[in-house]
C-alpha cells in the first residue's frame, strides 16, 4: 500500500489530478491517497498558501502528486516551499515527442535536469533603503551543484544514455556559474564513458531550436532550467504533454510543468496527459517500473490513434474523455 499525498491546487490543477488518480486507481496497485491543500484557493480559506499539514503529510507519504497552483504576488510560492521542505533538489523534465502529435520535432527524447533548491529562486530578495533598487541573490553552492550534477550522471548511467550537456553563463556569472561548471567537469571525470559538453544558456536557447536531437541529458541551474524546459516543451507539443519529477534522496514530488491555466480553467478541457505522465514518473520513483511503462505505452497508443484530443491537441474533447481513453488503453495492455 502506497501512501500518496495529493495536492490538486487551483485552476485546472484539481481536474487534471482527478484524471491522474483515476488512471492510477485502474492499475493493480494499492494506493492510499491523502488529499491536501495548497495554493490560492487554500489561501482564501486558510490565510496560508501552504498549510503545515500539507508539508507534514508529504513527509509521511511515499510520494506526493501536485497539480498546479495560481501564484499570489505577495505570498510565498507553495510549490517552491514544498520542494525546499522536501529537499527534492533535482527537477527532472522529460522532453519526448509522441506519434500523432503535431509538433515541431517528431523524434525528440531527452531530459532536462534543473537544480531545484537555490540559484535565482533562493527567494533572497530585498529593496534598497530608498526602494529604488531591488536585489535578488543568486546562490550557487558547491554542495548543491555536486548533488544535481551527480544525480544527472547517475540517471545517464541507469537509463543507458550517452551524453550530458551542462548549461550555464559562466562568462558573465563568473563566480556562481563558475562553480557550477567547475563541479560539472570534476564529476565528469568519474564517468569517462559518458560524453560531455557545456554551453552558455543563450546559445543553448538557440541550439534547442537548431539541433535538439543532439541532446540526451541537460543539467542546469534553477532559473535557466525553468525557462529552457518550457521552451523544450514547446518543441514537442506544448505544456499539456510535459511532466516533471522533483526528486531528492528521501522524497519525490511529481507535477506537470504547466500552471493553473486560468484561461481555460473551469471548462473541463485541460489536457490531463502531463499530469498522468507525472504520475507515471512517480511510479518509476516507487520502483513500480512495469506499471510506469504501462502508463507511458497507454498514453502513446491513445495519442497515436488521434481519436480523442483536447483543444490544445487540436480536438474538441473534454479532459475526462482523454482520461477514459488512456484507462481503456491500459485495460488492453
Ligand atoms: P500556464 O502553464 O498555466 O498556462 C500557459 C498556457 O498553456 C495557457 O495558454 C494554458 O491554457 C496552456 N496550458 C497549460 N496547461 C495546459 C493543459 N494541461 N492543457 C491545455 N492547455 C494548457 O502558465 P501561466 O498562464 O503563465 O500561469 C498561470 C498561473 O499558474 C500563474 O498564477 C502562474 O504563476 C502559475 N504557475 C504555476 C505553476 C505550478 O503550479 N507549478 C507553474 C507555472 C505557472
Ligand atoms: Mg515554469
Amino acid at each position: 500500500m502506497y501512501k500518496i499525498t495529493v495536492v490538486g491546487g487551483d485552476g485546472i490543477g484539481p481536474e487534471v489530478m482527478k484524471g491522474a488518480i483515476a488512471t492510477l486507481e485502474s492499475l493493480d496497485i494499492n494506493f492510499d491517497f491523502l488529499e491536501m491543500e495548497a495554493g490560492y484557493e487554500c489561501f482564501k480559506r486558510n490565510g496560508t498558501t501552504i498549510p503545515e499539514e500539507t508539508i507534514k503529510s508529504a513527509k509521511k507519504s511515499h510520494a506526493t502528486l501536485f497539480g498546479a497552483i495560481t501564484t499570489l504576488d505577495n505570498e510565498k510560492s507553495p510549490i517552491i516551499a514544498l520542494r525546499k521542505s522536501l529537499d527534492v533538489y533535482a527537477n527532472l523534465r522529460p522532453i519526448k515527442s509522441f506519434e500523432g502529435i503535431n509538433c515541431l520535432y517528431p523524434n525528440l527524447d531527452f531530459y532536462i535536469v534543473r537544480e531545484n533548491t537555490e540559484g535565482l529562486y533562493s527567494e533572497i530578495e530585498y529593496y534598497s533603503r530608498d526602494e529604488k533598487v531591488a536585489v535578488a541573490h543568486r546562490v550557487v553552492s558547491k554542495k548543491s551543484s555536486r548533488k544535481i550534477i551527480d544525480f544527472t550522471f547517475k540517471q545517464v548511467t541507469t537509463n543507458e544514455r550517452e551524453k550530458v550537456t551542462c548549461v550555464h553563463k559562466a562568462n558573465v556569472l563568473k563566480k556562481s556559474d563558475g562553480i557550477f561548471r567547475e563541479i560539472f567537469y570534476e564529476i565528469a571525470k568519474s564517468y569517462p564513458n559518458i560524453k560531455i559538453e557545456d554551453y552558455y544558456v543563450d546559445a543553448m536557447a538557440l541550439y534547442l531550436i537548431q539541433k535538439p536531437e543532439t541532446f540526451d541529458y541537460i543539467v542546469t541551474t534553477n532559473l535557466f532550467g525553468d525557462i529552457l524546459s518550457d521552451e523544450a516543451a514547446g518543441l514537442v507539443g506544448g505544456l499539456g504533454l510535459a511532466p516533471s519529477g522533483n526528486i531528492g534522496d528521501k522524497y519525490g514530488l511529481f507535477e506537470p510543468v504547466h500552471g493553473s491555466a486560468p484561461d481555460i480553467a473551469g471548462k473541463n478541457i485541460s489536457n490531463p496527459i502531463a499530469m498522468i505522465l507525472s504520475a507515471g514518473m512517480m511510479l518509476d520513483f516507487l520502483d513500480e517500473r512495469y506499471h510506469a511503462n504501462k502508463i507511458r505505452i497507454a498514453i502513446e497508443n491513445t495519442l497515436k490513434r488521434k481519436k480523442i484530443a483536447t483543444p490544445d491537441l487540436g480536438g474538441n474533447d473534454k479532459t475526462i474523455d482523454l482520461v477514459n481513453a488512456v484507462i481503456n488503453e491500459l485495460k488492453d495492455l
